[in-house]
Parts: C-alpha cells; structure tokens; sequence
C-alpha cells in the first residue's frame, strides 16, 4: 500500500468531517470546559474525526447528529444496541415499569421469567443479574475461586471481558504480563492470572495442570480483537481439560450473544459451568446475568450458606436485578431479540459477509473478513489470525482511521477500535448495499 497516498485520503477525509459538523464541534468545545477531553467517557475520544459526532436522535439502525447528518448504525453501540435502538417493545415496558417502581432490592414477577428464558435459551438452569456484563464477569470469576479454593483466573492473550483487572494480560515467551495500557492496576496480573494463546491446546493442558486454576474465563470465540474463530476440536479440548484438571469454564456470551438466540453457547453445543451476558439483552438499558449448572449452584448455594452475610461480600450490587431493567430485559428477550428476528439478522450478516469479500477480491486487497452469525469483521492480512498475538501484529491504525473517517463522511458508522459491523433487527438489505458502495469507493482510493 501508497503510504503517502493514506495520509492524503486520510488529511481530505478529516477537513471533509470538520467542515460537514459544525455543531458537533461546538458541542465538543463546549463540553472540554467541564469534561475530561470534552466526552462524558474516555473511549468516545477515540472515533476517528477530530471529535466525536454528537447524536440528535436514533431508531432502528439509523440515527441522526446534531448537523443534521443521517447515518447507518453498524457499530450499534457496541454490541449495546444490538436490539437495534429504542425498539417499540422494550420502549413500552421501561415506560410502563418506570411508572410502577424502578428499584427495590425485592424481586418483581419479570425476575423468574428471565431466568427461565435465559435457560431455555442457554441451557444453565440458575441465574443471577447485575448491571454490566463487566460485573457478571467479576461476580462469577470471584464464586469460581469461592468454591474451588483455587486462586487464579486463565484467559486468553489480548482478551477484553470489560474492566476485570485479572483480564488484562498477556503471553510472552510463556510468562503472563500486563498488556500495555492497563491503568493503576491493583497488583501485578501475573499474580492472579495466567495467560495463554487461544487456539494453544498444549499451553492450555500445561497451564491447567498446575492446578491452581479456579476457571477459564473465555469467549467461545474471540471478538474483541477482531474475531478469532476457535479451530476445530478447541471447545472439546477446553472442555475436557477443565473437566480433567478441575477447573471451571466460564464462558463469557456478552459479545457472541450474535450467533444466535442463545449465543455461541446453544448454536455450538458448548457445555460451560457458567455463562455472562450483558449489552443489549435489556435493550441498553443497564443489565447482565450469569446463569449456571445445577452442580456449580449447588456449590455456590452451601458456600453462601457459610457466610454470615454476602452484601459487602464482593458479589451483588444494589441496583442489581433492579426492576427497570427486569422489565427491559423480558421484553426485550420475548418481543425483540427473537428467533425470527435472529434469523433476519444472521441473514443480513452473509450478505455483508459476502459483499466484502467481493470488494477485497475485486481490488485484489490481502485483507480477510469472518463472521459470527450477524457480526462481520474485517481484517488486514489474508488469512484471519489464529490468536490474539497475530491479529496484534497485523493491526494498522491509519488504515483504519482512514476507513472509518470515510464512511462516517458518507453516512455508515462502524465500530470504533475494530473494522467490526453488526446487523440488528431494523437493518435492511439497503443499509449493508449503503456500506458496500463506500467501502468499494475507500479501496478504489487507496488501490486505484
Ligand atoms: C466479551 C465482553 N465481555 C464483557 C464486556 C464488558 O461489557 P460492559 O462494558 O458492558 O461491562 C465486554 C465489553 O466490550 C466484552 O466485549
């Protein structure tokens, strides 16, 4: 690839997104007087314009910024809208609930119709809820070390399961390290964790077999930097080595929810001890759970039972469960993120699938794309990678920058941090031919 060529598509794509904003920018400059670079969170000053575009409104796949601009939603919150945005059925419940009482710490009927859902859907007959799949993680991580006496968590080289500080680690030459950017970390990771490759069943075997592992916290396939699909043979491996070595599995559905309607869980026939969840099973309101097998809630039920109490105990959260966002997730579960809808949305995924891989081949670009049911990603070497370590190595953060300023100037909004497009309930055929003429008309630039 022309270099010097990115930088100038790169340079007309910025003044482009700066002259056709305006608004947005006042908003930016108005808010860097009270907030910390200008956005209410760290992340939002990482999209590739100047400055973030500020919303007006959103329904469906679709929304419009202050501007007036009106944009196809690919990014979908990240995963968090899923659900597409503000769905009619969700919308009326949190309407309805908010009337009725929003939080109580005292359950409502909606409680155990979630848990039954959730386990017909995943297979796990218990169920517990927080506010953010981040908690689910944290919650169930801490109950696994609970009941196996055991110290350690595993997980996978450049793996993200939200802000769970055993999690940001990685492998070098055999050793755990932190992985660069993790901030005021409490103790060193390698003291409570052990990372290996994905896709490594001899490091896995070897790691477990210390014994001091608690449980496996994976996703069934990597998503977070890019998507790593697991070989085949892998799941089997996990899941009978845990078994063997007495660890448990947690498999973390939060992103993978996109396989299906019960996730990468149900579509695969995986097996785990536990399962988190969270983003957009209440529509984007704020809700998580993790369910677990019967044999994982006994133990869970008999250590409980040792303890005088459990609410200061590093596992709840008082908003938890809250009513609200019950509500939310029941219907959002029983009218939005259907079957039928699932199958539309996986549907819609092939077609994006396949109209990437046509736009590569056509400009004979060395670039992959993969696919999790309605999630598609594309990324910058041939073949997808094996691990997180090679997906790593191949990221290009220009190139990316440029792809994602050039759609965003032509109305198609993807996920920041990846080249990642996620299909919901409301997208259309139009919406995934809208994305495919940019991106033909971004490598026709960069390829000529
Ligand atoms: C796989 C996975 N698990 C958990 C989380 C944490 O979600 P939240 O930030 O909503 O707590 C994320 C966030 O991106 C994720 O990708």
């Amino acid at each position: 690839m022309d270099r010097e060529r990115l930088r100038e598509l790169l340079r007309g794509e910025g003044e482009r997104f700066v002259v056709e904003h305006p608004r947005s920018r006042e908003l930016f400059e108005q808010g860097r007087r009270t907030l910390l670079a200008g956005v209410p969170m760290p992340w939002m000053t990482e999209w590739a314009g100047a400055f973030p575009v500020f919303v007006a409104e959103a329904s469906g796949a679709h929304f419009t910024d202050v501007d007036g601009n009106e944009y196809v939603d690919f990014c979908l919150g990240d995963t968090g809208a899923m659900t597409g945005h503000s769905p009619a059925a969700t919308v009326e419940a949190i309407a309805t609930q908010a009337s009725l009482g929003v939080t109580l710490m005292l359950p409502t009927e909606d409680s155990s119709w979630v848990g039954e859902e959730l386990g017909r859907r995943f297979g796990l007959p218990y169920w517990q809820f927080a506010l953010t799949a981040t908690d689910a993680n944290r919650f169930t991580t801490r109950l696994a070390r609970a009941i196996t006496g055991r110290p350690k968590v595993l997980v996978y080289a450049w793996c993200y399961h939200g802000t769970v500080d055993e999690t940001f680690a990685i492998a070098v030459d055999g050793e755990t390290r932190s992985r660069p950017n993790n901030v005021g970390p409490p103790v060193d990771v390698a003291e409570t964790t052990k990372a290996i490759e994905w896709n490594d069943t001899e490091a896995l075997d070897a790691a477990l077999a210390e014994g001091d592992i608690a449980c496996v916290l994976a996703e069934p396939a990597m998503t977070n930097i890019g998507i790593i699909p697991p070989e085949p043979g892998y799941h089997d491996a996990l899941r009978s080595l845990t078994r063997e070595h007495g660890a448990l599995l947690v498999i973390d559905e939060t992103h993978t929810l996109c396989a299906g309607p019960g996730g990468y869980t149900r579509a695969h026939g995986l097996e785990p001890d536990f399962v988190t969840l969270g983003k957009p099973i209440a529509g984007g309101v704020p809700a998580a759970a993790y369910g677990m097998s019967a044999g994982v809630a006994d133990r869970v039920a008999e250590y409980l039972g040792t303890l005088e109490v459990t609410d200061v105990g590093g596992i709840g959260g008082t908003l938890s469960g809250n009513a609200l966002s019950l509500a939310a997730t029941r219907a959002t579960l029983e009218h939005v993120l259907t079957e039928e809808a699932f199958e539309r949305m996986i549907r819609l995924g092939e077609r994006f699938e396949t109209g990437v891989n046509d736009v590569i081949a056509a400009h004979g670009g060395p670039w992959h794309v993969t696919r999790i049911g309605c999630r598609v990603e594309y990324g910058f070497r041939p073949a997808p990678p094996r691990n997180g370590s090679e997906a790593v190595a191949s990221t290009d953060r220009e190139l990316e920058r440029f792809l994602h300023l050039h759609a965003l100037n032509r109305g198609i909004l993807m996920t920041p941090f990846h080249n990642m497009a996620l299909m919901c309930p409301a997208t259309t055929e139009a919406d995934v031919d809208d994305h495919m003429r940019a991106f033909g008309e971004a490598l026709d630039a960069l390829y000529g």
